[in-house]
C-alpha cells in the first residue's frame, strides 16, 4: 500500500499504524520466537505495555494496566490453546486482540465478527459458486474463511463477540481448535494448521446468556478476564492517550483537553459505575448502562469536535455536557432519575464543578 492511500483511510490497521514500532521492535529482538512468530513473546509484551529500547527508540503502550494479564494472553498464544478476552464493554478486548494479532502475526486483519447469523461457512470455507455449478466441487472453487487463511499460513486468527454466535456454529471451532485441522469432505481432503496458527476471541460479559460457551469449546481456551482500570489515575492516564490519537487521527483542529477535564469525566464515570462518591461518603443509584473507558473516550472525542467547530478550540463544560448525558441516559426513564440525584446531589456540591452544573443543567 502507498503512503499516500495509508494517509487517507480513516482508521489505519495496528499494524500500518504502529509499523515503525514493530520494525525497532524486531531488530532488537534477540529473544526465540515460536514458530512462525514475527516476533518474540519479550517483543510482544514490550509492544503491548510499552518500553524503551537500546538505541533509545520509545514504544508507546497500548495496554495500560495489569502486565501480568497480557504475560499471560501472550504465552497462551505459544501454547496449543486459545485465548479468549472476557470482560465488560469498553475493557479494550477487540484492542488488545487487534494488538496481539499484528504484533504476532504481523496482520490483524483475519478476523471473523461474530453475529447471530454467522453460519458454519463463515467459520469454515465457502464456495464460488459459479465454478461450483461450471465444474464442480474444486480447490479454485473453494474461498477459505479467514481462519482457515490462518490455518494455511500459521497465523494468528481473530473471533469477534464469540458468545453472540450461535452454539451450534460455535462448536465448528472444536475440531479446528483440537485437532488444528479443517475437513473438508466435499473435496475428501482437509486442511492441517500450520504452526504458528491460533486463535484470539473475544466476549462481552453483557452477552452472558445469549449463547453460552459449551464445556467442551470452554476447554480449549485459557480465559483473560479484562477488568475495568483499578484507579481514576489510570484510567484518565487511558483516555488522556486515546483521545490525543483520535485527535490526531480525524485531525480536529482542538487543544487536547487538559488532564483535570479528563479526569473529572472520568470521576463522574467512576462514581456512577460503582455506586458511591469517590471520598465514599454518599450513596448513589447505578444507571442500566456500562459507564465504560470506551465511553469516556467517545465523550471527550465529541467535545473536542463541538470545541474545534462551534467553539473556540479548547473544552469547556459546555462541550462535554451533552455527551455526559447521552452516556449515562440509556433508559429514558430510569436512567433520568439516577442523573438528576447525581446532578443535584453531587454536581452541584462540588465548588469547581460549578460550570459542569450549569451546562449540564441548560443541556437537559
Ligand atoms: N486498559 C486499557 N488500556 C488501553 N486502552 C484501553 C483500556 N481500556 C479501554 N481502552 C480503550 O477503549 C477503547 C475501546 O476498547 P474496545 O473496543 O477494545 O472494547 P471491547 O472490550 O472490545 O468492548 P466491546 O465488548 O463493546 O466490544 C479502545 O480505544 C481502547 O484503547
Ligand atoms: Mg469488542
Amino acid at each position: 500500500m502507498s503512503d499516500n492511500t495509508l494517509k487517507a483511510v480513516l482508521r489505519q490497521h495496528a499494524e500500518n499504524e504502529f509499523a515503525h514500532e514493530l520494525a525497532a521492535l524486531r531488530e532488537a529482538d534477540t529473544h526465540a520466537r515460536p514458530p512462525n512468530w514475527v516476533l518474540s513473546p519479550w517483543a510482544v509484551r514490550t509492544y503491548l505495555l510499552g518500553g524503551k529500547l537500546d538505541g533509545g527508540i520509545e514504544i508507546s503502550p497500548k495496554y495500560i494496566g495489569n502486565a501480568r494479564l497480557m504475560e499471560i494472553a501472550i504465552s497462551t498464544l505459544a501454547t496449543d490453546r486459545a485465548l479468549l478476552l472476557y470482560g465488560l464493554p469498553g475493557t479494550a478486548k477487540s484492542w488488545v486482540s487487534e494488538h496481539l494479532a499484528a504484533a504476532i502475526s504481523g496482520r490483524s486483519t483475519l478476523i471473523v465478527q461474530g453475529t447471530a447469523g454467522t453460519g458454519e461457512e463463515t467459520m469454515r470455507y465457502n464456495w464460488n459458486y459459479a465454478q461450483l455449478i461450471a465444474k464442480g466441487p474444486s480447490h479454485d472453487a473453494l474461498i477459505a474463511s479467514p481462519i482457515m487463511h490462518a490455518m494455511q499460513h500459521g497465523l494468528i486468527a481473530r473471533v469477534e463477540e464469540l458468545t453472540r454466535i450461535p452454539a451450534d456454529v460455535q462448536d465448528t471451532l472444536i475440531t479446528i481448535l483440537s485437532e488444528k485441522m479443517l475437513p473438508i469432505p466435499e473435496l475428501n481432503t482437509e486442511c492441517q494448521a500450520q504452526k504458528g496458527f491460533n486463535l484470539i476471541a473475544t466476549a462481552n460479559n453483557r452477552d452472558k446468556g445469549v449463547n453460552e460457551l459449551s464445556s467442551a469449546l470452554k476447554r480449549r481456551f485459557n480465559t483473560v478476564i479484562l477488568p475495568i482500570p483499578d484507579t481514576l489515575d489510570e484510567e484518565a492516564a487511558i483516555v488522556d492517550r486515546r483521545v490525543a490519537s483520535l485527535g490526531r487521527a480525524l485531525e480536529l483542529p482542538a487543544e487536547k483537553p487538559a488532564l483535570a477535564e479528563i479526569r473529572r469525566i472520568v470521576t463522574i464515570f467512576r462514581e456512577l459505575r460503582s455506586g458511591v462518591t469517590a471520598d465514599g461518603k454518599t450513596k448513589l443509584k447505578i444507571p442500566t448502562g456500562t459507564l465504560s473507558t470506551a465511553e469516556a473516550i467517545s465523550v471527550v472525542g465529541s467535545g473536542m469536535a463541538l470545541a474545534a467547530h462551534f467553539g473556540d478550540g479548547s473544552l469547556t463544560a459546555r462541550d462535554i455536557a451533552s455527551g455526559i448525558i447521552g452516556a449515562v441516559i440509556k433508559d429514558p426513564v430510569q436512567d433520568s432519575v439516577v442523573w438528576k440525584e447525581y446532578l443535584e446531589t453531587v454536581v452541584k456540591e462540588r465548588s469547581d464543578w460549578k460550570d459542569l452544573y450549569r451546562a449540564c443543567r441548560e443541556a437537559l
